[in-house]
Protein backbone atom coordinates (compact mmCIF):
# COMPACT_ATOMS: atom_id res chain seq x y z
CA UNK A 1 0.00 0.00 0.00
CA UNK A 2 3.13 2.57 0.52
CA UNK A 3 2.74 2.69 -3.28
CA UNK A 4 -1.06 3.87 -3.42
CA UNK A 5 -0.03 6.44 -0.49
CA UNK A 6 2.70 7.67 -2.05
CA UNK A 7 1.40 7.98 -5.86
CA UNK A 8 -1.81 10.14 -3.63
CA UNK A 9 0.47 12.12 -1.55
CA UNK A 10 2.20 13.43 -4.90
CA UNK A 11 -1.06 14.41 -6.52
CA UNK A 12 -2.23 18.15 -6.71
CA UNK A 13 -5.67 18.81 -8.74
CA UNK A 14 -6.27 22.18 -9.21
CA UNK A 15 -8.59 24.83 -11.63
CA UNK A 16 -7.05 27.92 -13.33
CA UNK A 17 -9.79 30.73 -13.24
CA UNK A 18 -9.33 33.51 -14.72
CA UNK A 19 -11.88 36.38 -16.67
CA UNK A 20 -10.71 35.44 -20.48
CA UNK A 21 -7.59 37.32 -21.25
CA UNK A 22 -6.18 37.75 -17.97
CA UNK A 23 -3.44 35.27 -18.82
CA UNK A 24 -5.00 31.52 -17.98
CA UNK A 25 -3.33 29.63 -21.10
CA UNK A 26 -0.23 31.16 -21.12
CA UNK A 27 0.29 30.53 -17.39
CA UNK A 28 -0.54 26.98 -17.95
CA UNK A 29 1.83 26.66 -20.97
CA UNK A 30 4.44 27.94 -18.77
CA UNK A 31 4.19 25.62 -15.94
CA UNK A 32 4.31 22.78 -18.67
CA UNK A 33 7.75 24.36 -19.70
CA UNK A 34 8.86 24.37 -15.84
CA UNK A 35 7.52 21.16 -15.89
CA UNK A 36 9.52 19.92 -18.88
CA UNK A 37 6.43 18.64 -20.77
CA UNK A 38 7.32 20.71 -23.46
CA UNK A 39 10.76 21.87 -24.53
CA UNK A 40 9.88 25.23 -25.80
CA UNK A 41 6.39 27.37 -25.04
CA UNK A 42 5.15 29.84 -28.06
CA UNK A 43 2.57 31.82 -28.18
CA UNK A 44 0.08 30.02 -27.63
CA UNK A 45 -2.99 31.89 -29.27
CA UNK A 46 -3.78 31.15 -32.57
CA UNK A 47 -4.15 34.35 -34.78
CA UNK A 48 -7.92 36.17 -34.94
CA UNK A 49 -10.12 33.27 -37.33
CA UNK A 50 -9.39 30.52 -34.82
CA UNK A 51 -9.07 32.34 -31.41
CA UNK A 52 -12.19 31.72 -29.69
CA UNK A 53 -13.46 29.05 -31.57
CA UNK A 54 -12.74 25.99 -29.36
CA UNK A 55 -11.58 25.40 -25.91
CA UNK A 56 -8.32 27.47 -25.23
CA UNK A 57 -6.53 24.25 -24.30
CA UNK A 58 -7.12 22.24 -27.46
CA UNK A 59 -5.53 25.25 -29.28
CA UNK A 60 -2.61 24.94 -27.33
CA UNK A 61 -2.50 21.86 -28.48
CA UNK A 62 -3.31 21.74 -32.29
CA UNK A 63 -0.45 24.67 -32.00
CA UNK A 64 2.25 23.23 -30.09
CA UNK A 65 1.37 19.13 -30.42
CA UNK A 66 1.55 18.51 -26.93
CA UNK A 67 -0.71 16.48 -25.42
CA UNK A 68 -3.01 18.15 -23.66
CA UNK A 69 -6.63 16.40 -22.61
CA UNK A 70 -9.54 18.96 -23.24
CA UNK A 71 -10.82 18.49 -19.74
CA UNK A 72 -7.42 18.00 -17.58
CA UNK A 73 -3.61 18.13 -18.20
CA UNK A 74 -1.45 15.81 -16.19
CA UNK A 75 2.16 16.61 -16.00
CA UNK A 76 5.31 16.44 -13.58
CA UNK A 77 7.02 18.35 -11.49
CA UNK A 78 9.50 18.17 -8.51
CA UNK A 79 8.25 14.89 -7.78
CA UNK A 80 4.50 16.36 -7.79
CA UNK A 81 1.99 14.88 -9.87
CA UNK A 82 -0.38 17.90 -11.30
CA UNK A 83 -3.55 17.50 -12.33
CA UNK A 84 -4.82 21.45 -13.88
CA UNK A 85 -8.09 21.47 -14.83
CA UNK A 86 -9.47 23.17 -17.88
CA UNK A 87 -12.43 25.79 -16.96
CA UNK A 88 -13.90 26.86 -20.64
CA UNK A 89 -13.81 30.72 -20.79
CA UNK A 90 -15.23 32.91 -23.74
CA UNK A 91 -17.79 31.63 -25.35
CA UNK A 92 -17.59 27.88 -24.10
CA UNK A 93 -18.13 29.29 -20.52
CA UNK A 94 -21.01 27.14 -19.04
CA UNK A 95 -22.24 25.28 -16.30
CA UNK A 96 -19.74 22.84 -16.66
CA UNK A 97 -16.91 25.84 -15.75
CA UNK A 98 -18.54 26.16 -12.34
CA UNK A 99 -18.99 22.00 -11.90
CA UNK A 100 -15.27 21.71 -13.00
CA UNK A 101 -14.46 23.67 -9.45
CA UNK A 102 -16.00 20.91 -7.57
CA UNK A 103 -13.55 18.40 -8.71
CA UNK A 104 -10.66 20.59 -7.96
CA UNK A 105 -9.04 20.57 -4.66
CA UNK A 106 -7.48 24.34 -4.59
CA UNK A 107 -7.82 27.22 -7.34
CA UNK A 108 -5.14 29.56 -9.04
CA UNK A 109 -6.90 32.82 -9.64
CA UNK A 110 -5.42 34.38 -12.47
CA UNK A 111 -5.20 38.48 -12.54
CA UNK A 112 -4.51 41.26 -15.14
CA UNK A 113 -2.78 43.66 -13.18
CA UNK A 114 -4.19 46.66 -15.34
CA UNK A 115 -7.81 45.38 -15.00
CA UNK A 116 -8.12 44.09 -11.33
CA UNK A 117 -10.97 41.89 -10.40
CA UNK A 118 -12.91 41.03 -13.70
CA UNK A 119 -16.99 39.83 -13.47
CA UNK A 120 -16.06 36.16 -14.76
CA UNK A 121 -13.68 36.20 -11.83
CA UNK A 122 -15.99 37.04 -9.82
CA UNK A 123 -18.66 34.31 -10.69
CA UNK A 124 -16.11 31.32 -10.44
CA UNK A 125 -14.74 32.59 -7.28
CA UNK A 126 -17.69 32.71 -5.16
CA UNK A 127 -18.00 28.76 -6.44
CA UNK A 128 -14.27 28.36 -4.66
CA UNK A 129 -15.39 30.59 -1.64
CA UNK A 130 -18.51 27.99 -1.05
CA UNK A 131 -16.53 25.11 -1.27
CA UNK A 132 -13.78 26.97 1.51
CA UNK A 133 -10.84 25.30 -1.37
CA UNK A 134 -7.62 27.00 -0.93
CA UNK A 135 -7.22 29.88 -3.55
CA UNK A 136 -3.78 31.56 -4.80
CA UNK A 137 -3.55 34.58 -6.69
CA UNK A 138 -1.26 35.33 -9.35
CA UNK A 139 -0.97 38.81 -10.73
CA UNK A 140 0.03 38.81 -14.28
CA UNK A 141 1.07 41.50 -16.70
CA UNK A 142 3.25 43.58 -14.27
CA UNK A 143 5.54 44.53 -17.60
CA UNK A 144 2.66 46.16 -18.26
CA UNK A 145 0.80 49.79 -16.90
CA UNK A 146 -0.70 48.07 -13.76
CA UNK A 147 -2.71 49.40 -11.20
CA UNK A 148 -1.42 50.40 -7.51
CA UNK A 149 -0.44 46.87 -6.20
CA UNK A 150 -1.89 48.04 -2.98
CA UNK A 151 -5.30 49.13 -4.76
CA UNK A 152 -5.35 45.57 -6.27
CA UNK A 153 -4.98 43.80 -2.59
CA UNK A 154 -7.81 45.72 -1.46
CA UNK A 155 -9.86 45.35 -4.67
CA UNK A 156 -9.43 41.07 -4.12
CA UNK A 157 -10.40 41.67 -0.60
CA UNK A 158 -13.27 44.49 -0.60
CA UNK A 159 -15.29 42.74 -3.91
CA UNK A 160 -13.95 38.72 -3.05
CA UNK A 161 -14.52 38.96 0.55
CA UNK A 162 -10.83 37.19 1.27
CA UNK A 163 -8.01 37.84 2.93
CA UNK A 164 -4.82 38.33 0.81
CA UNK A 165 -1.40 37.76 2.37
CA UNK A 166 1.70 39.03 -0.45
CA UNK A 167 4.26 36.31 -0.43
CA UNK A 168 6.52 38.78 -2.97
CA UNK A 169 5.76 42.39 -4.00
CA UNK A 170 6.00 44.12 -7.22
CA UNK A 171 8.96 47.01 -7.82
CA UNK A 172 7.44 49.21 -10.86
CA UNK A 173 5.45 47.87 -13.51
CA UNK A 174 5.32 48.44 -17.42
CA UNK A 175 8.59 49.95 -18.97
CA UNK A 176 9.94 50.46 -15.21
CA UNK A 177 9.57 47.34 -13.85
CA UNK A 178 12.36 46.00 -11.94
CA UNK A 179 11.31 42.60 -10.86
CA UNK A 180 9.76 41.32 -7.23
CA UNK A 181 10.62 41.80 -3.94
CA UNK A 182 10.66 38.34 -1.47
CA UNK A 183 9.19 38.88 1.37
CA UNK A 184 10.43 36.02 2.96
CA UNK A 185 13.96 35.61 1.75
CA UNK A 186 14.41 39.85 1.40
CA UNK A 187 15.44 39.01 -1.95
CA UNK A 188 14.79 40.76 -4.94
CA UNK A 189 14.98 38.88 -8.13
CA UNK A 190 15.81 41.20 -11.00
CA UNK A 191 12.81 41.39 -14.12
CA UNK A 192 14.22 40.83 -17.75
CA UNK A 193 12.23 40.76 -20.49
CA UNK A 194 12.53 38.04 -22.73
CA UNK A 195 11.94 37.77 -26.14
CA UNK A 196 10.04 35.75 -28.51
CA UNK A 197 7.28 35.21 -25.48
CA UNK A 198 9.56 33.63 -23.30
CA UNK A 199 10.02 30.43 -25.01
CA UNK A 200 12.85 28.93 -22.67
CA UNK A 201 12.87 28.93 -19.26
CA UNK A 202 13.99 32.11 -17.67
CA UNK A 203 17.44 32.96 -16.04
CA UNK A 204 16.69 35.33 -12.62
CA UNK A 205 19.24 36.76 -10.58
CA UNK A 206 18.69 37.11 -6.92
CA UNK A 207 20.17 40.28 -5.10
CA UNK A 208 19.89 41.15 -1.57
CA UNK A 209 17.24 44.32 -1.01
CA UNK A 210 19.54 46.16 1.14
CA UNK A 211 22.45 47.03 -0.53
CA UNK A 212 23.98 50.15 -2.59
CA UNK A 213 24.16 48.09 -5.96
CA UNK A 214 20.47 46.98 -5.48
CA UNK A 215 19.94 50.79 -4.87
CA UNK A 216 21.71 51.55 -8.10
CA UNK A 217 19.94 48.41 -9.90
CA UNK A 218 16.72 49.25 -9.68
CA UNK A 219 17.00 52.84 -8.89
CA UNK A 220 16.79 55.52 -6.17
CA UNK A 221 13.16 56.45 -6.18
CA UNK A 222 11.67 52.88 -6.58
CA UNK A 223 14.18 51.26 -4.07
CA UNK A 224 12.59 54.10 -1.39
CA UNK A 225 8.89 53.51 -2.47
CA UNK A 226 9.93 49.71 -1.67
CA UNK A 227 11.20 50.64 1.39
CA UNK A 228 7.88 52.71 2.19
CA UNK A 229 5.73 49.80 0.83
CA UNK A 230 7.31 47.13 2.53
CA UNK A 231 7.39 48.86 5.99
CA UNK A 232 3.49 49.64 5.45
CA UNK A 233 3.27 45.64 4.28
CA UNK A 234 4.50 44.41 7.35
CA UNK A 235 2.81 46.27 9.42
CA UNK A 236 -0.92 46.17 8.00
CA UNK A 237 -1.61 43.20 6.01
CA UNK A 238 -2.28 39.59 7.19
CA UNK A 239 0.44 37.36 7.92
CA UNK A 240 0.79 33.92 5.76
CA UNK A 241 -1.04 31.22 8.11
CA UNK A 242 -1.06 28.13 6.35
CA UNK A 243 -4.32 27.10 8.46
CA UNK A 244 -6.47 30.09 6.98
CA UNK A 245 -5.05 29.34 3.37
CA UNK A 246 -5.89 25.68 3.80
CA UNK A 247 -9.57 26.50 5.02
CA UNK A 248 -9.86 29.45 1.90
CA UNK A 249 -10.02 32.88 4.15
CA UNK A 250 -6.58 34.17 3.49
CA UNK A 251 -5.23 34.21 -0.26
CA UNK A 252 -1.11 34.33 -1.41
CA UNK A 253 -0.97 36.74 -3.58
CA UNK A 254 2.08 36.85 -5.97
CA UNK A 255 2.94 39.23 -8.52
CA UNK A 256 4.56 38.43 -11.94
CA UNK A 257 4.46 37.88 -16.01
CA UNK A 258 3.75 34.80 -17.27
CA UNK A 259 4.60 35.85 -21.04
CA UNK A 260 8.25 36.64 -19.48
CA UNK A 261 8.29 33.63 -17.56
CA UNK A 262 8.87 35.83 -14.55
CA UNK A 263 7.90 34.87 -11.04
CA UNK A 264 6.01 31.65 -12.54
CA UNK A 265 8.38 29.13 -11.42
CA UNK A 266 8.20 30.72 -7.89
CA UNK A 267 4.69 30.63 -7.73
CA UNK A 268 4.50 27.00 -8.48
CA UNK A 269 6.63 25.83 -6.12
CA UNK A 270 5.27 28.14 -2.90
CA UNK A 271 1.61 26.76 -4.38
CA UNK A 272 2.99 23.24 -4.35
CA UNK A 273 4.51 23.90 -0.86
CA UNK A 274 1.08 25.11 -0.06
CA UNK A 275 -1.12 23.21 -0.93
CA UNK A 276 -2.47 19.74 0.08
CA UNK A 277 -3.14 16.28 -2.17
CA UNK A 278 -6.20 15.44 -2.18
CA UNK A 279 -8.70 15.92 1.22
CA UNK A 280 -11.18 13.43 2.61
CA UNK A 281 -14.18 14.30 0.89
CA UNK A 282 -18.01 14.19 2.41
CA UNK A 283 -20.27 11.33 1.39
CA UNK A 284 -23.68 10.26 3.36
CA UNK A 285 -21.80 8.08 5.28
CA UNK A 286 -18.74 10.65 6.62
CA UNK A 287 -15.71 11.28 5.31
CA UNK A 288 -13.99 9.58 2.52
CA UNK A 289 -10.47 9.04 3.06
CA UNK A 290 -8.33 9.22 -0.35
CA UNK A 291 -6.01 6.46 0.68
CA UNK A 292 -9.13 4.22 1.48
CA UNK A 293 -7.94 0.58 -0.47
CA UNK A 294 -11.50 1.16 -2.23
CA UNK A 295 -11.48 2.87 -4.90
CA UNK A 296 -14.60 5.86 -5.37
CA UNK A 297 -15.10 8.66 -8.08
CA UNK A 298 -18.06 10.93 -8.63
CA UNK A 299 -19.65 12.18 -11.93
CA UNK A 300 -18.46 15.71 -12.57
CA UNK A 301 -19.19 15.99 -16.05
CA UNK A 302 -20.71 14.62 -19.06
CA UNK A 303 -20.01 15.89 -22.42
CA UNK A 304 -21.64 14.41 -25.59
CA UNK A 305 -20.66 13.68 -29.14
CA UNK A 306 -16.94 15.56 -28.21
CA UNK A 307 -15.65 13.97 -31.56
CA UNK A 308 -17.66 13.21 -34.53
CA UNK A 309 -16.16 9.90 -34.94
CA UNK A 310 -17.40 9.04 -31.74
CA UNK A 311 -21.03 9.71 -30.90
CA UNK A 312 -20.88 9.01 -27.61
CA UNK A 313 -21.26 10.27 -23.95
CA UNK A 314 -18.09 10.61 -22.07
CA UNK A 315 -18.80 10.72 -18.69
CA UNK A 316 -15.72 12.91 -16.60
CA UNK A 317 -15.10 11.25 -12.81
CA UNK A 318 -12.95 12.71 -9.82
CA UNK A 319 -11.43 9.95 -8.07
CA UNK A 320 -11.68 10.92 -4.66
CA UNK A 321 -10.16 7.18 -3.08
CA UNK A 322 -8.10 4.48 -3.93
CA UNK A 323 -6.59 3.02 -7.41
CA UNK A 324 -8.60 2.40 -10.64
CA UNK A 325 -7.22 -0.01 -12.52
CA UNK A 326 -8.43 -0.85 -16.41
CA UNK A 327 -11.31 -3.20 -16.69
CA UNK A 328 -12.21 -3.33 -12.67
CA UNK A 329 -15.94 -3.95 -11.23
CA UNK A 330 -17.31 -0.87 -9.71
CA UNK A 331 -20.48 -0.12 -8.03
CA UNK A 332 -23.05 2.71 -9.61
CA UNK A 333 -24.60 3.99 -6.48
CA UNK A 334 -27.39 5.81 -8.56
CA UNK A 335 -28.20 3.36 -11.11
CA UNK A 336 -28.26 0.54 -8.13
CA UNK A 337 -25.33 -2.34 -10.38
CA UNK A 338 -22.40 -3.35 -10.30
CA UNK A 339 -20.57 -2.16 -13.98
CA UNK A 340 -17.47 -2.15 -15.58
CA UNK A 341 -16.31 1.24 -16.49
CA UNK A 342 -15.66 0.70 -19.95
CA UNK A 343 -12.78 2.49 -22.04
CA UNK A 344 -11.17 4.50 -19.26
CA UNK A 345 -9.27 7.57 -21.31
CA UNK A 346 -8.39 10.72 -21.26
CA UNK A 347 -9.23 12.93 -23.78
CA UNK A 348 -7.28 14.34 -26.53
CA UNK A 349 -7.88 16.89 -29.21
CA UNK A 350 -8.21 13.97 -31.82
CA UNK A 351 -7.54 11.01 -29.93
CA UNK A 352 -8.09 9.22 -26.95
CA UNK A 353 -5.72 7.53 -24.69
CA UNK A 354 -6.50 4.39 -22.38
CA UNK A 355 -5.73 4.78 -18.84
CA UNK A 356 -4.00 1.50 -17.05
CA UNK A 357 -4.71 2.87 -13.84
CA UNK A 358 -5.27 6.55 -11.90
CA UNK A 359 -5.26 7.40 -8.29
CA UNK A 360 -7.18 9.81 -6.24
CA UNK A 361 -6.82 13.19 -7.54
CA UNK A 362 -6.47 12.52 -10.86
CA UNK A 363 -9.45 12.35 -13.55
CA UNK A 364 -10.93 9.70 -15.62
CA UNK A 365 -13.42 10.05 -18.72
CA UNK A 366 -15.47 6.80 -19.40
CA UNK A 367 -17.51 5.94 -22.08
CA UNK A 368 -21.29 6.82 -21.00
CA UNK A 369 -24.43 4.02 -22.55
CA UNK A 370 -26.91 6.88 -21.15
CA UNK A 371 -26.39 5.35 -17.30
CA UNK A 372 -24.86 8.16 -16.01
CA UNK A 373 -26.00 11.72 -14.61
CA UNK A 374 -23.77 14.73 -13.02
CA UNK A 375 -22.92 14.20 -9.32
CA UNK A 376 -23.34 10.32 -9.04
CA UNK A 377 -21.02 7.97 -7.29
CA UNK A 378 -19.03 5.05 -8.46
CA UNK A 379 -17.53 3.08 -5.42
CA UNK A 380 -15.83 -0.60 -4.70
CA UNK A 381 -15.89 -2.21 -1.19
CA UNK A 382 -18.76 -3.81 1.10
CA UNK A 383 -19.42 -0.56 2.10
CA UNK A 384 -22.09 1.95 -0.69
CA UNK A 385 -21.94 5.44 0.25
CA UNK A 386 -23.12 8.27 -1.79
CA UNK A 387 -20.50 11.84 -2.24
CA UNK A 388 -22.58 14.77 -2.32
CA UNK A 389 -24.37 16.25 -4.81
CA UNK A 390 -23.51 18.74 -7.12
CA UNK A 391 -25.15 21.88 -6.97
CA UNK A 392 -27.38 23.31 -10.06
CA UNK A 393 -25.93 26.42 -10.89
CA UNK A 394 -28.21 29.74 -11.60
CA UNK A 395 -28.32 29.92 -15.40
CA UNK A 396 -28.20 33.50 -16.71
CA UNK A 397 -29.99 33.32 -20.50
CA UNK A 398 -33.40 32.17 -20.94
CA UNK A 399 -35.43 30.96 -23.88
CA UNK A 400 -38.89 29.17 -24.62
CA UNK A 401 -38.81 26.77 -26.92
CA UNK A 402 -41.24 24.33 -28.82
CA UNK A 403 -41.01 21.74 -31.64
CA UNK A 404 -41.75 23.27 -35.14
CA UNK A 405 -43.69 19.88 -36.13
CA UNK A 406 -45.93 19.29 -33.49
CA UNK A 407 -46.40 14.86 -34.22
CA UNK A 408 -42.45 15.31 -32.90
CA UNK A 409 -43.31 15.59 -29.59
CA UNK A 410 -41.80 12.80 -28.63
CA UNK A 411 -38.54 13.12 -29.78
CA UNK A 412 -38.60 16.46 -28.64
CA UNK A 413 -39.26 15.83 -24.90
CA UNK A 414 -36.61 12.85 -25.20
CA UNK A 415 -34.00 15.27 -26.14
CA UNK A 416 -33.96 17.88 -23.89
CA UNK A 417 -34.51 15.71 -20.96
CA UNK A 418 -31.04 13.75 -22.21
CA UNK A 419 -29.84 16.93 -22.69
CA UNK A 420 -30.62 18.57 -19.40
CA UNK A 421 -29.34 14.93 -18.24
CA UNK A 422 -26.06 15.86 -19.48
CA UNK A 423 -26.36 19.37 -17.55
CA UNK A 424 -25.74 21.42 -20.64
CA UNK A 425 -28.97 22.86 -20.46
CA UNK A 426 -31.79 23.01 -17.48
CA UNK A 427 -35.48 22.46 -18.50
CA UNK A 428 -37.98 24.33 -16.57
CA UNK A 429 -42.06 24.24 -16.58
CA UNK A 430 -44.35 26.97 -16.15
CA UNK A 431 -45.89 26.97 -12.86
CA UNK A 432 -49.10 25.43 -12.94
CA UNK A 433 -49.46 24.51 -16.23
CA UNK A 434 -48.52 21.26 -17.87
CA UNK A 435 -45.77 20.22 -20.41
CA UNK A 436 -47.16 22.55 -23.10
CA UNK A 437 -44.27 25.44 -22.21
CA UNK A 438 -40.45 24.71 -22.15
CA UNK A 439 -38.01 27.26 -20.55
CA UNK A 440 -34.73 26.48 -20.80
CA UNK A 441 -31.77 28.31 -18.98
CA UNK A 442 -28.17 28.15 -19.86
CA UNK A 443 -24.99 29.71 -18.42
CA UNK A 444 -23.29 30.72 -21.60
CA UNK A 445 -25.10 31.39 -24.81
CA UNK A 446 -23.14 29.46 -26.67
CA UNK A 447 -25.79 26.85 -25.46
CA UNK A 448 -28.65 27.25 -27.10
CA UNK A 449 -26.53 27.14 -30.26
CA UNK A 450 -25.59 23.61 -29.34
CA UNK A 451 -29.12 22.54 -27.93
CA UNK A 452 -30.60 23.52 -31.25
CA UNK A 453 -27.84 21.96 -33.55
CA UNK A 454 -27.99 19.21 -31.07
CA UNK A 455 -31.78 18.36 -31.49
CA UNK A 456 -31.84 18.46 -35.33
CA UNK A 457 -29.10 16.45 -35.85
CA UNK A 458 -29.33 13.97 -32.80
CA UNK A 459 -33.17 13.97 -32.20
CA UNK A 460 -34.50 14.83 -36.11
CA UNK A 461 -36.17 17.70 -34.51
CA UNK A 462 -36.43 21.26 -35.38
CA UNK A 463 -37.15 23.65 -32.66
CA UNK A 464 -37.89 27.89 -32.35
CA UNK A 465 -36.72 29.48 -30.27
CA UNK A 466 -37.86 32.87 -28.32
CA UNK A 467 -35.59 34.41 -26.00
CA UNK A 468 -36.55 35.84 -22.84
CA UNK A 469 -35.25 38.83 -21.35
CA UNK A 470 -34.74 37.10 -18.26
CA UNK A 471 -31.37 37.23 -16.40
CA UNK A 472 -31.34 36.04 -13.17
CA UNK A 473 -33.17 33.17 -11.44
CA UNK A 474 -33.38 32.42 -7.43
CA UNK A 475 -34.67 28.99 -6.28
CA UNK A 476 -37.23 29.10 -3.11
CA UNK A 477 -35.97 27.59 -0.29
CA UNK A 478 -39.40 26.68 1.27
CA UNK A 479 -40.38 24.00 -1.76
CA UNK A 480 -43.71 23.79 -0.15
CA UNK A 481 -44.73 27.76 -0.85
CA UNK A 482 -47.33 28.28 -2.75
CA UNK A 483 -46.04 31.14 -4.93
CA UNK A 484 -49.24 32.35 -6.29
CA UNK A 485 -49.83 34.37 -2.98
CA UNK A 486 -46.42 35.89 -3.45
CA UNK A 487 -46.63 39.97 -3.55
CA UNK A 488 -45.40 42.35 -6.00
CA UNK A 489 -44.53 39.14 -8.38
CA UNK A 490 -46.12 40.63 -11.59
CA UNK A 491 -42.84 41.19 -13.88
CA UNK A 492 -41.53 38.12 -12.41
CA UNK A 493 -41.87 34.24 -14.20
CA UNK A 494 -43.13 31.75 -12.21
CA UNK A 495 -42.01 28.17 -12.91
CA UNK A 496 -40.39 25.04 -11.98
CA UNK A 497 -37.61 22.46 -12.39
CA UNK A 498 -37.44 18.97 -13.32
CA UNK A 499 -37.48 18.34 -9.70
CA UNK A 500 -40.52 19.93 -8.91
CA UNK A 501 -38.58 22.73 -7.26
CA UNK A 502 -40.06 26.42 -7.44
CA UNK A 503 -38.53 29.12 -8.80
CA UNK A 504 -38.17 32.68 -9.85
CA UNK A 505 -37.33 34.15 -12.92
CA UNK A 506 -36.24 37.96 -12.67
CA UNK A 507 -34.91 40.74 -15.03
CA UNK A 508 -32.87 42.75 -12.86
CA UNK A 509 -31.53 42.79 -9.42
CA UNK A 510 -33.84 45.60 -8.67
CA UNK A 511 -36.82 43.21 -8.66
CA UNK A 512 -35.54 40.62 -6.66
CA UNK A 513 -34.82 43.46 -3.86
CA UNK A 514 -38.50 44.59 -4.27
CA UNK A 515 -39.55 41.35 -3.85
CA UNK A 516 -37.77 40.13 -1.05
CA UNK A 517 -38.99 43.45 0.67
CA UNK A 518 -42.53 42.49 -0.31
CA UNK A 519 -42.45 39.12 1.40
CA UNK A 520 -41.12 38.46 4.42
CA UNK A 521 -39.64 35.92 5.34
CA UNK A 522 -38.94 34.33 1.75
CA UNK A 523 -35.32 32.73 1.35
CA UNK A 524 -34.38 32.98 -2.50
CA UNK A 525 -31.25 30.68 -3.00
CA UNK A 526 -28.86 31.31 -6.03
CA UNK A 527 -27.53 27.37 -6.31
CA UNK A 528 -29.78 24.68 -5.52
CA UNK A 529 -28.70 21.24 -3.95
P1 LIG B 1 -6.58 33.64 -21.18
O1 LIG B 1 -6.21 32.22 -21.39
O2 LIG B 1 -6.76 33.99 -19.75
O3 LIG B 1 -7.72 34.11 -22.03
O4 LIG B 1 -5.34 34.55 -21.60
P2 LIG B 1 -4.07 34.23 -22.51
O5 LIG B 1 -3.08 33.42 -21.78
O6 LIG B 1 -4.54 33.77 -23.83
O7 LIG B 1 -3.45 35.68 -22.63
C1 LIG B 1 -4.16 36.77 -23.21
C2 LIG B 1 -3.19 37.73 -23.85
O8 LIG B 1 -2.35 38.29 -22.85
C3 LIG B 1 -2.27 37.08 -24.86
O9 LIG B 1 -2.02 38.01 -25.85
C4 LIG B 1 -0.99 36.85 -24.08
O10 LIG B 1 0.15 36.81 -24.90
C5 LIG B 1 -1.00 38.06 -23.18
N1 LIG B 1 -0.24 37.87 -21.94
C6 LIG B 1 -0.29 36.83 -21.06
N2 LIG B 1 0.57 37.03 -20.05
C7 LIG B 1 1.16 38.21 -20.26
C8 LIG B 1 2.16 38.95 -19.55
O11 LIG B 1 2.67 38.57 -18.51
N3 LIG B 1 2.52 40.14 -20.10
C9 LIG B 1 1.97 40.61 -21.26
N4 LIG B 1 2.42 41.78 -21.71
N5 LIG B 1 1.05 39.94 -21.96
C10 LIG B 1 0.65 38.75 -21.46
P3 LIG B 1 -2.95 38.13 -27.17
O12 LIG B 1 -3.32 39.54 -27.32
O13 LIG B 1 -4.05 37.14 -27.16
O14 LIG B 1 -2.04 37.73 -28.30
P4 LIG B 1 -0.75 38.42 -28.76
O15 LIG B 1 -1.06 38.76 -30.16
O16 LIG B 1 -0.48 39.62 -27.90
O17 LIG B 1 0.26 37.34 -28.60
Amino acid sequence: MADLTNEIKKRRTFAIISHPDAGKTTLTEKFLLYGGAINTAGSVKGKATSKHAVSDWMEIEKQRGISVTSSVLQFNYDGFCINILDTPGHQDFSEDTYRTLMAADSAVMVIDASKGVEKQTIKLFKVCVMRHIPIFTFINKLDREANDPFELLDEIENVLGIRTCPINWPIGCGKQFKGVYDRNTKNITTFKAVSSGGQKVAETQEIPVDSEETRAEIGYALHDQLLDDIELLDGASDEFDQERVSAGELTPVFFGSALNNFGVENFLQHFLAMTSSPLPRTSNIGEISPFSDNFSAFVFKIQANMNKAHRDRIAFMRICSGKFTAGMEVFHIQGGKKIKLSQPQQMMAEERHIVEEAYAGDIIGVFDPGIFSIGDTICTGSEKFEYEGIPTFAPEHFARIRQVDTMKRKQFIKGINQIAQEGAIQIFQEYNTGMEEIIVGVVGVLQFDVLKFRLENEYNCEIRMETLPYTDIRWIKDREMDMNQLKGVSDVKKVKDLKGNPLLLFSNQWTIRMVLERNEGLELLEFSK
